[in-house]
C-alpha cells in the first residue's frame, strides 16, 4: 500500500517529503558555510569599490562585510540567526535594524513547520498525532514522577492531601500506578515481601521428602516437607549467584541448583558445592537457603517472606469462621489447577474480583443464578480481608441450586488471594494473583471438592466458571488499555458498591507510603 502511494506522481506524500527535504537543506551547515563565504566575497568587492569612492565609503563597506561574516553558522542556521538578530534588535543599533528581516524570516520558518491549512488530511492527522503523542508522553512522564514522589514521602497519601472524594464519589489510586515499573518495584518491597500469600496446598507435599516451588508476588519460594515431617519454606534463590533453585513439585531428598550444582537439603542446609574443598574457609553452615515463614489453614499453604511476620491467623480474620458456615475446608480434596495470564496490572485483577457492580452488566449467566442486587449482595471489609456474600435467586433453575451449599461466598485476603465458593455441591476454588510485570499478571486457581461431588456437576461448574473468567479477562484487559494511556489521572469509585475496591486501594496506598 505504501509502495503504491510512493509511485503515484504528484501525491501528497511526495509533496510532504520534498517540503521536508527543503527544510533539511535550509539547515544544512555545509551549504550555509558556502553562502557565508559568498557573502564575504561580496563584502570584499564592495570594499574595493568603496576604496575608489573614498575612505568613508570604504569603512561602510568593511562594516557590512563584518556583519555578514558574523552569520557563519557555528549552530544550525535558524538558531544562529535567531539569536543574533534578537540580540541586535535589543541593542537597537544599525546592525539590529539590518537583521530585522532575518527575524521575520525565522518567524515565517516557524509558521511553515505548522500543518498548512491545505495539507492533505492524512499528513495533518499524522502531525497532529505526533504533537498529541508528544504532549501525552511529557504529561504522562510528569504525572508519573509526581505520583511516584507521593510514594516516597513517608506518611504521604496518593491524593496529595486533598479529599479523596470528588463529586460525591471517591477517587481511585493514580492510574499511573498501574503501568509504572517503579511502582511495581516498590510493591514488591512494601507489599509482597511482607504479606502472607497463598503458595499451594498440602496435597503437593504428600509423604516425607517432598517440595513444591511457588511465588510470593515476584519472589520465588519453595515449600518443603523433609523427613522430619516439618513444613518449611525458603526463598527459592541460590546462595551462590542467585539462580532459582527448584522448579515444579515432586519427591526428592535434595534440591540442586541447575547452574553450578550447589545442592541443598529439604531443611535448607547446603549439602554440597562443587570445588568447595579447594576454597579455604568455605562455610557450608552460612550458605543454606534463606528460611521464610510458612503456615497452613486447612489444605491451604501460605508463606510470608518477612521473618517478623504476624501470625497467619491475624491475616485470615473471620474468613475461616464464615466459610465454615457453608463448607468444611478440612474435608476438601484438591482436584485440579487452572492457570492463565492477563495483559493487565495485578491490582486491576484484584479490583475486578472485589466488586460485583459489573456482574449485572457483564456476567448474565452468573446474574441469572445469584442475586447481585445491592440490597441482597453483601459486601464486608475487615482488616486484611474482604468478603462478598451472594444468595441464590429465588425460583432460579440453575445447576447451582442443586446441592447443600445454599449461597455463594467470595473472599479476598490482602494482598492477592481470592477464594470462591459457589452454591450447589461442596466446592472451593482459590488462588493468587501474581504480578509478572507492570502490565502482565499471572493467575492460578486450585479447585477443591469434597469426595462425593458428582463429576457431571463439576463439569458444569467448570464451564460456568470458564465463561465468567473469559468475561472478566476482557474487562480487566480493557481497563488496562484505558488507564495506561495517561490521558486521565484517576477514576472514581462508588462508595457503597465499590467499597471493597476502595478498601484494597487504601491498603495499597498505605503500604506504599510507608
Ligand atoms: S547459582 Fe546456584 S550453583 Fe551457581
Ligand atoms: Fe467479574
Amino acid at each position: 500500500m505504501r509502495q503504491a502511494e510512493r509511485r503515484r506522481p504528484g501525491t501528497s506524500r511526495r509533496g510532504v517529503r520534498s517540503a521536508a527535504a527543503r527544510r533539511r537543506q535550509d539547515q544544512d551547515p555545509v551549504r550555509d558555510h558556502q553562502q557565508a563565504r559568498q557573502a564575504d566575497r561580496r563584502g570584499v568587492r564592495a570594499d574595493q569599490d568603496a576604496h575608489r569612492r573614498g575612505r568613508a565609503a570604504a569603512l561602510a563597506g568593511r562594516r557590512l562585510a563584518r556583519q555578514r561574516r558574523a552569520h557563519r553558522p557555528l549552530l544550525p542556521r535558524r538558531l544562529g540567526r535567531h539569536r543574533l538578530s534578537r540580540r541586535a534588535a535589543r541593542r537597537g543599533d544599525s546592525a539590529g535594524r539590518a537583521h530585522r528581516p532575518l527575524l521575520r524570516r525565522v518567524q515565517r520558518d516557524d509558521n511553515r513547520s505548522r500543518v498548512p491549512q491545505g495539507a492533505p488530511c492524512r499528513e495533518r492527522d499524522r502531525r497532529a498525532g505526533t504533537l498529541l503523542r508528544d504532549g501525552l508522553r511529557s504529561s504522562r512522564g510528569r504525572r508519573a514522577r509526581r505520583d511516584r514522589s507521593r510514594l516516597k514521602r513517608p506518611g504521604s497519601d496518593p491524593f496529595g492531601g486533598q479529599t479523596p472524594r470528588v463529586g460525591g464519589v471517591e477517587r481511585t489510586l493514580p492510574w499511573s500506578w498501574y503501568a509504572d515499573p517503579e511502582v511495581l518495584r516498590r510493591e514488591g518491597q512494601q507489599i509482597f515481601a511482607r504479606a502472607w500469600q497463598y503458595a499451594g496446598h498440602t496435597g503437593q507435599l504428600e509423604g516425607d521428602g517432598s517440595y513444591f516451588a511457588s511465588a510470593a508476588g515476584q519472589i520465588p519460594v519453595v515449600v518443603t516437607r523433609a523427613r522430619d515431617v516439618r513444613l518449611r519454606a525458603f526463598l527459592n534463590v541460590c546462595r551462590h549467584r542467585g539462580h532459582v533453585v527448584a522448579a515444579g513439585a515432586g519427591r526428592r531428598e535434595t534440591l540442586q541448583c541447575p547452574y553450578h550444582a550447589w545442592t541443598y537439603g529439604l531443611d535448607g542446609a547446603l549439602r554440597a558445592a562443587p570445588r568447595a574443598d579447594r576454597e579455604p574457609g568455605f562455610d557450608f553452615g552460612e550458605l543454606g537457603l534463606q528460611e521464610i515463614a510458612v503456615d497452613t489453614w486447612g489444605p491451604f499453604v501460605f508463606v510470608n517472606p518477612d521473618p517478623h511476620a504476624m501470625p497467619l491467623a491475624e491475616t485470615l480474620g473471620d474468613v475461616p469462621a464464615r466459610l465454615a458456615e457453608i463448607v468444611d475446608v478440612d474435608a476438601l480434596e484438591f482436584r485440579f489447577r487452572t492457570e492463565f495470564e492477563l495483559d493487565a496490572n495485578w491490582k486491576i485483577a484484584c479490583e475486578n474480583f472485589l466488586e460485583c457492580y459489573h456482574c449485572a452488566v457483564a456476567h448474565p449467566g452468573f446474574t441469572a443464578a445469584v442475586d447481585v442486587s445491592p440490597d441482597s449482595y453483601r459486601l464486608e471489609a475487615d482488616g486484611l480481608t474482604s468478603s462478598q456474600l451472594g444468595p441464590l435467586r429465588e425460583n432460579g433453575d440453575s445447576f447451582l441450586a442443586h446441592g447443600e451449599v445454599g449461597r455463594s461466598q467470595f473472599h479476598f485476603l490482602w494482598p492477592n488471594f481470592g477464594i470462591n465458593v459457589f452454591p450447589g455441591q461442596p466446592n472451593l476454588s482459590c488462588g493468587a494473583i501474581l504480578p509478572l510485570g507492570p502490565e502482565r499478571t499471572a493467575r492460578f486457581l486450585d479447585y477443591f471438592f469434597t469426595p462425593g461431588v458428582d463429576q457431571s456437576w463439576i463439569d458444569e461448574l467448570m464451564a460456568f466458571d470458564d465463561q465468567i473468567g473469559r468475561e472478566d479477562t476482557a474487562l480487566v484487559e480493557g481497563v488496562q488499555r484505558g488507564v495506561r494511556t495517561g490521558v486521565l489521572p484517576e477514576g472514581r469509585l462508588l462508595s457503597e458498591s465499590e467499597q471493597l475496591v476502595a478498601h484494597f486501594q487504601r491498603l495499597c496506598a498505605e503500604a506504599l507510603a510507608e
